[in-house]
Protein backbone atom coordinates (compact mmCIF):
# COMPACT_ATOMS: atom_id res chain seq x y z
CA UNK A 1 0.00 0.00 0.00
CA UNK A 2 1.10 3.39 -0.59
CA UNK A 3 2.24 5.67 2.07
CA UNK A 4 -0.39 8.97 1.95
CA UNK A 5 1.94 12.12 2.44
CA UNK A 6 0.26 15.47 3.20
CA UNK A 7 1.16 18.48 4.35
CA UNK A 8 -0.13 22.56 4.40
CA UNK A 9 1.34 25.73 3.88
CA UNK A 10 -0.23 28.69 5.10
CA UNK A 11 -0.61 31.01 2.65
CA UNK A 12 0.17 34.46 4.52
CA UNK A 13 3.39 35.38 3.44
CA UNK A 14 5.81 35.05 -0.09
CA UNK A 15 7.94 32.07 0.06
CA UNK A 16 11.79 33.09 0.55
CA UNK A 17 14.92 30.88 0.30
CA UNK A 18 14.39 28.98 3.84
CA UNK A 19 11.01 28.10 2.73
CA UNK A 20 12.62 26.48 -0.31
CA UNK A 21 15.28 24.61 1.60
CA UNK A 22 13.48 23.72 4.54
CA UNK A 23 9.41 22.64 3.50
CA UNK A 24 9.23 23.34 -0.23
CA UNK A 25 12.28 21.31 -1.55
CA UNK A 26 12.36 18.62 0.37
CA UNK A 27 8.71 17.75 0.08
CA UNK A 28 8.76 17.87 -3.56
CA UNK A 29 11.73 15.32 -3.81
CA UNK A 30 9.85 13.50 -1.27
CA UNK A 31 6.43 13.16 -3.92
CA UNK A 32 8.90 11.75 -5.97
CA UNK A 33 9.48 8.53 -4.56
CA UNK A 34 8.25 5.60 -5.08
CA UNK A 35 4.91 3.86 -3.14
CA UNK A 36 4.27 7.75 -1.66
CA UNK A 37 1.12 9.25 -2.56
CA UNK A 38 1.32 13.08 -1.79
CA UNK A 39 -1.19 15.33 -0.76
CA UNK A 40 0.17 19.29 -0.54
CA UNK A 41 -2.70 22.12 0.14
CA UNK A 42 -2.64 25.73 0.45
CA UNK A 43 -3.98 26.34 3.67
CA UNK A 44 -6.11 29.25 3.36
CA UNK A 45 -8.64 29.22 5.95
CA UNK A 46 -5.50 29.33 8.16
CA UNK A 47 -4.17 32.28 6.69
CA UNK A 48 -7.41 33.76 7.70
CA UNK A 49 -6.93 33.09 11.90
CA UNK A 50 -3.28 35.75 11.54
CA UNK A 51 -4.61 37.77 8.18
CA UNK A 52 -7.64 39.34 8.86
CA UNK A 53 -6.74 42.30 8.26
CA UNK A 54 -5.55 41.92 5.05
CA UNK A 55 -7.42 40.27 2.55
CA UNK A 56 -5.02 40.92 -0.31
CA UNK A 57 -2.41 40.07 1.37
CA UNK A 58 -4.29 36.32 1.55
CA UNK A 59 -5.43 36.76 -1.94
CA UNK A 60 -1.40 37.38 -3.54
CA UNK A 61 -0.02 34.82 -0.76
CA UNK A 62 -1.91 31.68 -1.98
CA UNK A 63 -0.74 32.91 -5.98
CA UNK A 64 2.34 33.34 -4.93
CA UNK A 65 2.61 30.02 -3.34
CA UNK A 66 0.95 27.80 -5.61
CA UNK A 67 3.28 29.37 -8.71
CA UNK A 68 6.06 29.06 -6.45
CA UNK A 69 5.98 25.32 -5.67
CA UNK A 70 4.90 24.53 -9.34
CA UNK A 71 8.08 26.21 -10.10
CA UNK A 72 9.82 24.46 -8.66
CA UNK A 73 9.02 21.29 -9.38
CA UNK A 74 5.92 20.31 -8.16
CA UNK A 75 4.19 17.43 -10.17
CA UNK A 76 0.06 18.40 -10.04
CA UNK A 77 -0.61 15.04 -12.51
CA UNK A 78 1.33 13.21 -9.65
CA UNK A 79 0.99 14.84 -6.07
CA UNK A 80 -2.82 16.03 -4.88
CA UNK A 81 -2.41 19.81 -5.21
CA UNK A 82 -5.09 22.04 -3.57
CA UNK A 83 -6.47 24.58 -1.93
CA UNK A 84 -8.46 23.74 1.19
CA UNK A 85 -11.26 26.29 0.90
CA UNK A 86 -11.95 24.36 -2.20
CA UNK A 87 -12.80 21.42 -0.46
CA UNK A 88 -16.08 21.84 1.32
CA UNK A 89 -15.83 18.61 3.13
CA UNK A 90 -12.75 19.83 5.15
CA UNK A 91 -15.11 22.40 7.19
CA UNK A 92 -17.71 20.18 7.33
CA UNK A 93 -15.31 17.75 9.16
CA UNK A 94 -13.88 19.60 11.55
CA UNK A 95 -17.43 20.80 12.90
CA UNK A 96 -17.87 16.68 13.85
CA UNK A 97 -14.17 17.11 15.29
CA UNK A 98 -14.90 19.93 17.31
CA UNK A 99 -17.99 18.02 18.82
CA UNK A 100 -15.89 15.83 19.80
CA UNK A 101 -12.75 17.78 20.83
CA UNK A 102 -12.54 18.45 24.75
CA UNK A 103 -12.14 22.22 25.14
CA UNK A 104 -9.45 21.62 27.85
CA UNK A 105 -7.48 19.91 24.76
CA UNK A 106 -7.48 23.05 23.36
CA UNK A 107 -6.72 25.43 26.41
CA UNK A 108 -2.91 23.59 26.44
CA UNK A 109 -2.54 24.28 22.77
CA UNK A 110 1.00 26.12 22.43
CA UNK A 111 0.00 28.93 20.14
CA UNK A 112 -3.04 29.97 22.69
CA UNK A 113 -1.40 29.58 25.41
CA UNK A 114 1.46 31.86 24.18
CA UNK A 115 -1.50 34.48 23.05
CA UNK A 116 -2.88 34.04 26.74
CA UNK A 117 0.60 34.84 28.44
CA UNK A 118 1.55 37.77 26.14
CA UNK A 119 -2.23 39.38 27.60
CA UNK A 120 -1.54 38.53 30.86
CA UNK A 121 2.23 39.90 30.87
CA UNK A 122 0.66 43.17 29.79
CA UNK A 123 -2.16 43.51 31.85
CA UNK A 124 -4.96 43.01 29.40
CA UNK A 125 -7.69 40.07 29.67
CA UNK A 126 -6.51 36.91 28.84
CA UNK A 127 -8.55 36.19 25.98
CA UNK A 128 -7.62 39.78 24.73
CA UNK A 129 -7.58 39.53 20.97
CA UNK A 130 -8.06 35.71 20.56
CA UNK A 131 -10.48 34.79 18.18
CA UNK A 132 -12.15 30.92 18.35
CA UNK A 133 -10.45 30.88 15.26
CA UNK A 134 -7.17 31.01 16.61
CA UNK A 135 -8.64 28.40 19.87
CA UNK A 136 -9.25 25.80 17.64
CA UNK A 137 -7.15 25.80 14.90
CA UNK A 138 -5.69 22.42 16.03
CA UNK A 139 -9.38 20.86 15.08
CA UNK A 140 -9.05 22.39 11.48
CA UNK A 141 -5.44 20.85 11.33
CA UNK A 142 -7.18 17.50 12.43
CA UNK A 143 -9.82 18.02 10.00
CA UNK A 144 -7.05 18.60 7.20
CA UNK A 145 -5.03 15.41 7.57
CA UNK A 146 -8.20 13.16 8.96
CA UNK A 147 -10.17 13.85 5.71
CA UNK A 148 -7.87 12.57 3.28
CA UNK A 149 -6.79 9.50 6.05
CA UNK A 150 -2.36 10.74 5.76
CA UNK A 151 -0.30 8.00 7.20
CA UNK A 152 2.51 11.13 7.99
CA UNK A 153 3.02 14.33 7.66
CA UNK A 154 5.84 16.41 7.46
CA UNK A 155 6.06 19.78 9.27
CA UNK A 156 8.17 21.99 11.67
CA UNK A 157 8.85 21.32 15.13
CA UNK A 158 6.28 23.74 15.99
CA UNK A 159 3.57 21.54 14.56
CA UNK A 160 4.26 18.43 16.84
CA UNK A 161 1.60 19.12 19.63
CA UNK A 162 -1.18 20.14 16.69
CA UNK A 163 -0.05 16.42 15.35
CA UNK A 164 -0.33 14.52 18.53
CA UNK A 165 -4.14 16.66 19.27
CA UNK A 166 -5.14 15.02 15.62
CA UNK A 167 -4.65 11.62 16.78
CA UNK A 168 -5.91 12.40 19.77
CA UNK A 169 -9.07 13.57 18.12
CA UNK A 170 -9.25 11.02 15.70
CA UNK A 171 -9.17 8.27 18.85
CA UNK A 172 -11.67 9.57 20.58
CA UNK A 173 -14.02 9.87 16.87
CA UNK A 174 -13.07 6.42 15.99
CA UNK A 175 -13.66 5.21 20.12
CA UNK A 176 -17.29 6.74 20.14
CA UNK A 177 -18.54 5.80 16.98
CA UNK A 178 -17.03 2.22 16.88
CA UNK A 179 -15.73 2.41 14.12
CA UNK A 180 -11.67 2.61 12.71
CA UNK A 181 -12.61 5.80 10.27
CA UNK A 182 -9.40 7.49 10.92
CA UNK A 183 -5.80 6.47 10.39
CA UNK A 184 -4.04 7.84 13.12
CA UNK A 185 -1.15 10.07 11.67
CA UNK A 186 2.25 10.10 12.41
CA UNK A 187 4.47 13.57 12.49
CA UNK A 188 7.39 13.52 10.52
CA UNK A 189 10.01 16.23 11.60
CA UNK A 190 12.92 16.17 8.88
CA UNK A 191 15.87 16.58 11.04
CA UNK A 192 17.96 16.20 7.98
CA UNK A 193 16.85 19.14 5.85
CA UNK A 194 18.45 22.68 6.64
CA UNK A 195 16.89 25.38 8.64
CA UNK A 196 18.66 28.21 6.61
CA UNK A 197 19.98 30.99 8.98
CA UNK A 198 18.79 34.66 7.43
CA UNK A 199 20.51 37.57 6.69
CA UNK A 200 22.01 38.55 10.63
CA UNK A 201 22.35 34.75 11.25
CA UNK A 202 19.32 34.03 12.92
CA UNK A 203 17.05 31.34 11.82
CA UNK A 204 15.47 32.95 8.58
CA UNK A 205 12.03 33.79 9.07
CA UNK A 206 9.51 36.63 8.32
CA UNK A 207 9.09 37.94 11.68
CA UNK A 208 13.09 38.58 12.14
CA UNK A 209 12.99 40.50 9.04
CA UNK A 210 15.56 39.18 7.91
CA UNK A 211 14.69 37.09 4.94
CA UNK A 212 16.45 36.51 1.61
CA UNK A 213 13.61 36.25 -1.38
CA UNK A 214 13.18 33.32 -3.55
CA UNK A 215 11.77 35.01 -6.41
CA UNK A 216 9.84 37.99 -5.96
CA UNK A 217 12.31 41.12 -6.78
CA UNK A 218 14.32 38.74 -9.63
CA UNK A 219 17.67 38.04 -9.34
CA UNK A 220 18.25 41.89 -8.38
CA UNK A 221 16.57 41.29 -5.10
CA UNK A 222 18.62 38.27 -4.58
CA UNK A 223 21.76 39.80 -5.14
CA UNK A 224 20.62 43.05 -2.83
CA UNK A 225 19.81 40.29 -0.39
CA UNK A 226 22.92 38.45 -0.15
CA UNK A 227 24.81 41.51 -0.44
CA UNK A 228 23.26 42.57 3.41
CA UNK A 229 24.30 39.42 4.89
CA UNK A 230 26.09 40.30 8.35
CA UNK A 231 29.84 38.69 8.03
CA UNK A 232 32.88 39.71 10.56
CA UNK A 233 35.26 42.57 9.78
CA UNK A 234 38.11 40.14 8.37
CA UNK A 235 39.56 42.03 5.49
CA UNK A 236 40.47 40.26 2.42
CA UNK A 237 43.63 37.79 2.76
CA UNK A 238 42.76 37.04 6.18
CA UNK A 239 41.53 33.22 6.85
CA UNK A 240 38.11 33.07 7.76
CA UNK A 241 36.38 31.34 10.13
CA UNK A 242 33.66 29.14 7.54
CA UNK A 243 32.24 26.88 10.20
CA UNK A 244 30.74 29.33 11.93
CA UNK A 245 29.61 31.69 8.83
CA UNK A 246 26.28 31.42 7.88
CA UNK A 247 27.25 32.69 4.46
CA UNK A 248 28.84 29.58 4.74
CA UNK A 249 25.91 27.81 5.57
CA UNK A 250 23.56 29.42 3.16
CA UNK A 251 26.27 28.36 0.40
CA UNK A 252 26.32 24.48 1.65
CA UNK A 253 22.36 24.17 1.23
CA UNK A 254 22.99 24.54 -2.45
CA UNK A 255 26.11 23.20 -3.76
CA UNK A 256 27.36 19.36 -4.38
CA UNK A 257 29.61 18.57 -1.56
CA UNK A 258 32.60 18.90 -3.20
CA UNK A 259 31.75 22.60 -4.77
CA UNK A 260 30.99 23.69 -0.66
CA UNK A 261 34.24 21.88 0.53
CA UNK A 262 36.38 23.89 -2.21
CA UNK A 263 34.60 27.46 -1.03
CA UNK A 264 35.10 26.53 2.67
CA UNK A 265 38.82 25.61 2.10
CA UNK A 266 38.76 29.44 0.18
CA UNK A 267 37.01 30.96 2.99
CA UNK A 268 39.89 29.65 5.46
CA UNK A 269 42.61 30.85 2.76
CA UNK A 270 41.59 34.17 2.95
CA UNK A 271 38.81 34.77 0.15
CA UNK A 272 37.65 37.97 0.81
CA UNK A 273 33.91 38.36 1.84
CA UNK A 274 32.37 40.60 -1.38
CA UNK A 275 34.16 37.64 -3.32
CA UNK A 276 32.38 35.05 -1.13
CA UNK A 277 28.81 36.99 -1.56
CA UNK A 278 29.37 36.95 -5.41
CA UNK A 279 29.87 33.33 -5.61
CA UNK A 280 27.02 32.92 -3.46
CA UNK A 281 25.13 35.07 -5.71
CA UNK A 282 26.33 32.71 -8.92
CA UNK A 283 25.46 29.83 -7.23
CA UNK A 284 21.69 30.23 -6.17
CA UNK A 285 21.32 32.01 -10.00
CA UNK A 286 22.72 28.42 -11.15
CA UNK A 287 20.03 27.09 -9.07
CA UNK A 288 17.42 28.79 -9.16
CA UNK A 289 17.36 31.16 -12.64
CA UNK A 290 15.55 28.88 -14.75
CA UNK A 291 12.74 28.16 -11.75
CA UNK A 292 12.47 32.11 -11.49
CA UNK A 293 11.54 31.95 -15.29
CA UNK A 294 9.01 29.47 -14.60
CA UNK A 295 7.84 31.16 -11.77
CA UNK A 296 7.40 34.40 -13.31
CA UNK A 297 5.44 32.61 -16.14
CA UNK A 298 3.06 31.34 -13.74
CA UNK A 299 2.63 34.66 -12.04
CA UNK A 300 1.82 36.00 -15.69
CA UNK A 301 -1.14 33.19 -15.79
CA UNK A 302 -3.10 32.83 -12.63
CA UNK A 303 -6.08 31.51 -14.93
CA UNK A 304 -3.58 28.63 -15.74
CA UNK A 305 -2.90 28.35 -12.03
CA UNK A 306 -6.75 27.91 -11.47
CA UNK A 307 -6.89 25.37 -13.56
CA UNK A 308 -4.23 23.21 -12.05
CA UNK A 309 -6.04 23.71 -8.44
CA UNK A 310 -9.67 23.36 -9.53
CA UNK A 311 -8.21 19.90 -11.06
CA UNK A 312 -6.40 19.34 -7.85
CA UNK A 313 -9.74 20.21 -5.85
CA UNK A 314 -11.63 17.77 -7.95
CA UNK A 315 -9.17 15.02 -7.37
CA UNK A 316 -9.48 15.47 -3.55
CA UNK A 317 -13.23 15.68 -3.23
CA UNK A 318 -13.33 12.51 -5.15
CA UNK A 319 -12.44 11.09 -1.92
CA UNK A 320 -13.52 13.35 0.59
CA UNK A 321 -17.18 13.19 -0.53
CA UNK A 322 -17.94 9.37 -0.47
CA UNK A 323 -16.16 9.36 3.24
CA UNK A 324 -17.95 12.55 4.33
CA UNK A 325 -21.23 10.90 3.27
CA UNK A 326 -19.92 7.53 5.80
CA UNK A 327 -18.68 10.07 8.46
CA UNK A 328 -22.49 12.12 8.28
CA UNK A 329 -23.78 8.43 8.24
CA UNK A 330 -22.29 7.67 11.36
CA UNK A 331 -22.88 10.59 13.39
CA UNK A 332 -26.49 9.91 12.65
CA UNK A 333 -27.04 12.59 9.73
CA UNK A 334 -28.79 10.52 7.76
CA UNK A 335 -31.36 10.49 4.88
CA UNK A 336 -34.97 10.12 6.40
CA UNK A 337 -37.44 7.46 4.81
CA UNK A 338 -35.64 5.07 4.72
CA UNK A 339 -36.30 1.73 6.32
CA UNK A 340 -35.58 1.15 10.08
CA UNK A 341 -32.57 -1.03 8.99
CA UNK A 342 -31.08 2.26 7.54
CA UNK A 343 -30.86 3.84 10.76
CA UNK A 344 -28.37 1.39 11.76
CA UNK A 345 -27.33 0.34 8.12
CA UNK A 346 -23.28 1.67 7.51
CA UNK A 347 -21.90 3.58 10.03
CA UNK A 348 -20.71 1.31 12.92
CA UNK A 349 -19.53 -2.54 12.33
CA UNK A 350 -21.06 -2.87 15.74
CA UNK A 351 -24.59 -1.87 14.76
CA UNK A 352 -24.18 -3.29 11.13
CA UNK A 353 -26.10 -6.17 9.11
CA UNK A 354 -29.06 -7.83 11.14
CA UNK A 355 -32.01 -6.21 8.84
CA UNK A 356 -32.29 -5.39 5.13
CA UNK A 357 -32.01 -1.69 4.45
CA UNK A 358 -31.44 1.29 2.20
CA UNK A 359 -28.71 2.86 2.57
CA UNK A 360 -28.14 6.72 0.76
CA UNK A 361 -24.85 8.39 -0.51
CA UNK A 362 -23.34 10.25 -2.79
CA UNK A 363 -20.99 8.83 -5.17
CA UNK A 364 -18.09 10.15 -6.50
CA UNK A 365 -19.54 12.64 -8.73
CA UNK A 366 -21.44 14.28 -6.10
CA UNK A 367 -25.00 12.66 -7.23
CA UNK A 368 -27.17 11.29 -4.43
CA UNK A 369 -27.64 7.51 -4.97
CA UNK A 370 -29.25 4.52 -2.84
CA UNK A 371 -28.42 1.03 -2.06
CA UNK A 372 -30.43 -1.69 -1.11
CA UNK A 373 -28.60 -4.21 1.05
CA UNK A 374 -29.15 -7.54 1.79
CA UNK A 375 -29.14 -8.07 5.60
CA UNK A 376 -26.14 -10.06 5.57
CA UNK A 377 -24.70 -6.30 3.74
CA UNK A 378 -24.92 -8.06 0.47
CA UNK A 379 -25.74 -5.60 -2.34
CA UNK A 380 -29.04 -6.15 -4.37
CA UNK A 381 -29.77 -2.98 -5.66
CA UNK A 382 -27.63 0.42 -6.58
CA UNK A 383 -29.71 3.19 -8.12
CA UNK A 384 -29.16 6.00 -10.70
CA UNK A 385 -27.14 8.87 -9.77
CA UNK A 386 -29.76 12.01 -9.24
CA UNK A 387 -28.93 15.43 -8.61
CA UNK A 388 -31.20 16.50 -6.28
CA UNK A 389 -31.40 14.78 -3.36
CA UNK A 390 -35.20 14.60 -2.48
CA UNK A 391 -35.65 13.05 -6.19
CA UNK A 392 -33.20 10.23 -4.75
CA UNK A 393 -34.90 9.96 -1.23
CA UNK A 394 -38.76 9.96 -3.21
CA UNK A 395 -37.69 7.14 -5.22
CA UNK A 396 -35.89 4.74 -2.76
CA UNK A 397 -39.57 5.34 -0.76
CA UNK A 398 -41.61 4.38 -3.74
CA UNK A 399 -39.03 1.06 -4.03
CA UNK A 400 -40.06 0.13 -0.40
CA UNK A 401 -43.55 1.02 -0.09
CA UNK A 402 -45.36 0.00 -3.67
CA UNK A 403 -43.35 -3.45 -5.02
CA UNK A 404 -41.64 -2.09 -7.81
CA UNK A 405 -41.10 -4.29 -11.22
CA UNK A 406 -38.27 -6.21 -11.51
CA UNK A 407 -36.73 -7.80 -14.57
CA UNK A 408 -33.44 -9.44 -15.71
CA UNK A 409 -31.42 -7.30 -17.76
CA UNK A 410 -28.30 -9.16 -19.00
CA UNK A 411 -27.10 -10.59 -16.97
CA UNK A 412 -28.34 -8.27 -14.54
CA UNK A 413 -31.68 -7.18 -13.11
CA UNK A 414 -33.34 -3.98 -12.41
CA UNK A 415 -36.09 -1.94 -10.88
CA UNK A 416 -38.40 -0.18 -12.80
CA UNK A 417 -40.71 2.43 -11.54
CA UNK A 418 -43.67 3.76 -13.97
CA UNK A 419 -41.64 1.72 -16.54
CA UNK A 420 -38.53 3.70 -16.47
CA UNK A 421 -35.23 1.55 -14.52
CA UNK A 422 -34.65 3.75 -11.33
CA UNK A 423 -31.99 0.77 -9.78
CA UNK A 424 -30.00 -2.05 -11.15
CA UNK A 425 -28.53 -5.39 -9.44
CA UNK A 426 -25.20 -6.51 -10.20
CA UNK A 427 -24.25 -8.88 -12.52
CA UNK A 428 -24.43 -12.17 -12.15
CA UNK A 429 -22.17 -15.18 -13.04
CA UNK A 430 -24.88 -17.23 -15.36
CA UNK A 431 -28.25 -17.64 -15.49
CA UNK A 432 -29.43 -18.83 -12.05
CA UNK A 433 -27.51 -16.93 -10.36
CA UNK A 434 -29.29 -14.17 -11.82
CA UNK A 435 -32.51 -15.83 -10.94
CA UNK A 436 -31.63 -16.13 -7.64
CA UNK A 437 -31.13 -12.79 -6.82
CA UNK A 438 -33.72 -11.35 -8.76
CA UNK A 439 -35.70 -13.83 -5.94
CA UNK A 440 -33.82 -12.78 -3.16
CA UNK A 441 -34.01 -8.62 -4.16
CA UNK A 442 -38.25 -9.52 -4.40
CA UNK A 443 -38.16 -11.28 -1.17
CA UNK A 444 -36.17 -8.22 0.62
CA UNK A 445 -38.71 -5.65 -0.91
CA UNK A 446 -41.51 -7.17 -0.19
CA UNK A 447 -39.94 -7.91 3.52
CA UNK A 448 -39.34 -4.06 3.93
CA UNK A 449 -43.05 -3.23 2.42
CA UNK A 450 -44.68 -5.16 5.18
CA UNK A 451 -42.63 -3.53 8.07
CA UNK A 452 -43.28 -0.56 6.45
N1 LIG B 1 -0.44 24.83 10.69
C1 LIG B 1 0.56 24.51 9.69
C2 LIG B 1 1.68 25.53 9.76
O1 LIG B 1 1.47 26.65 10.19
C3 LIG B 1 -0.03 24.53 8.31
C4 LIG B 1 -1.05 23.45 8.18
C5 LIG B 1 -2.40 23.59 8.17
C6 LIG B 1 -0.78 22.06 8.09
N2 LIG B 1 -2.99 22.40 8.07
C7 LIG B 1 -2.05 21.44 8.01
C8 LIG B 1 0.40 21.31 8.07
C9 LIG B 1 -2.16 20.04 7.94
C10 LIG B 1 0.27 19.93 7.98
C11 LIG B 1 -0.99 19.30 7.91
O2 LIG B 1 2.79 25.20 9.39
Amino acid sequence: MNTRVLTGITTSGTPHLGNYAGAIRPAIQASEQPGVDAFFFLADYHALIKTTEDPARVARSRLEIAATWLAAGLDPERVTFYRQSDIPEIPELCWLLTCVTPKGLMNRAHAYKASVDQNTAKGVDPDDGISMGLFSYPVLMAADILMFNAHKVPVGRDQIQHLEMARDIAQRFNHLYGDEYFVLPDVVIAEDVATLPGLDGRKMSKSYNNTIPLFEGGAKALRSAVMRIVTDSRQPGEPKDAENSHLYTLYRAFAPAGESAAFRQALEQGMGWGDAKQALCDLLERDLAEMRERYVALMAAPARIEDILMAGAEKARKLAMPFMARLRDAVGLRRLGGSPGVASATGSKKAASRAARFVSFRDETGSFRFRLLAADGEELLCSIPYADPKQAGAAMRRLQTETPSLRAEGMAYLAALDDAPVAYGPPAADDAAREAALARTRETLQGLARAD
